[in-house]
């Protein structure tokens, strides 16, 4: 096929995969601009780009993109070595006007995807793939907020973050002109104009990337995303489908309870609800309980809805934790043995 046996043919795959990938390097500062503008908001965004099947079509388009990208970056530095051994005796000078990065673009492009993979574990497979599996974890998939503030309160992701961006900086510099010439637009005229707006492109991306993971890291350092009043609301109402999902019968009225009550007072009365529910199944272990289960078949059931209303709570509790663990005053009306820091 021309698109990969050419030479011309691949540089143009390069050249629109790259522009696909510029755009959505773009669009997600932009996304991230908002969890700092409108972090309540940002979640709503995070919750409506789940995994839903726009979401997973435009994940898959953009994983696609990449893989293209890679294979073909590959498969023309190949090309390029060989054709350069052939003339390494003729050429023993690099030209000066091949800037560095233009050397550079594979290694460049690997350190990006090594970068890739850290963000990928810490974001988007607690986030779009925990969903997918419909797994339970302790932090609801939608609560970007709260996935900023795990990753950014450990002092090294600033740092991994920070090699990462200047990596895509000179990537997407050449990246942005070299794109153009492949495409066969390449005037003497246009060019200089091109390297400039890529320049200020670039320049423009990676300085708010910059600037963003040094907001998340000190606004994740102050608890910002655990304390604040209105992102507390939200993640509460991210408690409703955990509750939904495994509760049992009794799902609906609980799920309406929690939808009812401020924060506060939900997480009062699932710290409470998690005690009680501890305490009341200790019991089932000993032999005298055993003895009753067999003979009573009800009793069996009610404990086997009990045990699964036990882990809805247990992890909510989690949740909790995490969510006051800056707390200064333990909420003081908690009965001794429900403040749920057992774990
Ligand atoms: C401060 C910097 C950044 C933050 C806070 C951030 C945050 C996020 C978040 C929250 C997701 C969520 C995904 C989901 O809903 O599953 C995500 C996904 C992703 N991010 Fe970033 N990101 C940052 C920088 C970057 C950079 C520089 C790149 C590329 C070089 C990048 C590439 C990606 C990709 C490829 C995905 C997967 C998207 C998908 O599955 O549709 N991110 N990021």
């Amino acid at each position: 096929m021309w698109l990969s046996n050419s030479s011309v043919g691949r540089k143009l795959v390069m050249a629109v995969t790259g522009a696909c990938l510029v755009l959505f390097v773009t669009f997600h500062c932009l996304m991230n601009a908002v969890a700092i503008c409108w972090p309540a908001a940002y979640n709503s965004i995070c919750e409506f780009l789940g995994a839903n099947w726009y979401a997973l079509i435009a994940s898959a388009g953009l994983a696609l993109l990449i893989l293209i990208h890679i294979i073909y970056a590959v498969m023309l530095t190949l090309q390029n070595r060989k054709a350069r051994g052939s003339e390494r005796y003729a050429i023993s000078h690099k030209p000066a006007s091949v800037e560095w990065s233009s050397q550079n673009m594979l290694v460049l492009g690997i350190v990006i995807l090594a970068f890739l993979v850290v963000h990928l574990i810490q974001f988007w497979a607690k986030m779009q793939l925990q969903e997918i599996r419909g797994a339970v974890e302790t932090l609801p998939p939608a609560a970007g907020t709260l996935f900023i503030q795990k990753a950014f309160e450990t002092s090294w992701t600033l740092i991994v973050y920070g090699i990462g961006f200047a990596a895509l900086w000179f990537h997407l510099n050449h990246g942005f002109w070299s794109m153009f010439q492949s495409a066969g637009w390449n005037n003497s005229d246009w060019m200089p104009r091109l390297k400039k707006i890529g320049c200020w492109w670039s320049t423009i991306v990676v300085a708010l990337f910059f600037a963003q993971g040094i907001v998340f890291t000190v606004k994740a350092h102050e608890k910002y995303y655990l304390t604040n009043e209105t992102l507390r609301e939200q993640y509460k109402d991210m408690i409703v489908p955990m509750i939904e999902k495994d509760f049992g019968p009794d799902a609906a009225q609980v799920a309406m309870q929690v939808k009812m009550m401020p924060y506060g007072q939900v997480s009062q009365m699932m710290r409470q609800n998690e005690a009680g529910l501890r305490q009341a199944l200790e019991q089932v272990p000993t032999s005298d309980f055993q003895e009753q289960m067999k003979q009573n078949p009800q009793l069996k059931e009610q404990v086997e809805m009990a045990q699964k209303q036990y882990e809805v709570f247990e992890n909510v509790v989690k949740l909790l934790d995490y969510l006051e663990s800056s707390d200064d005053q333990p909420n003081m009306e908690l009965p001794a043995g429900a403040t749920g820091h057992s774990h």
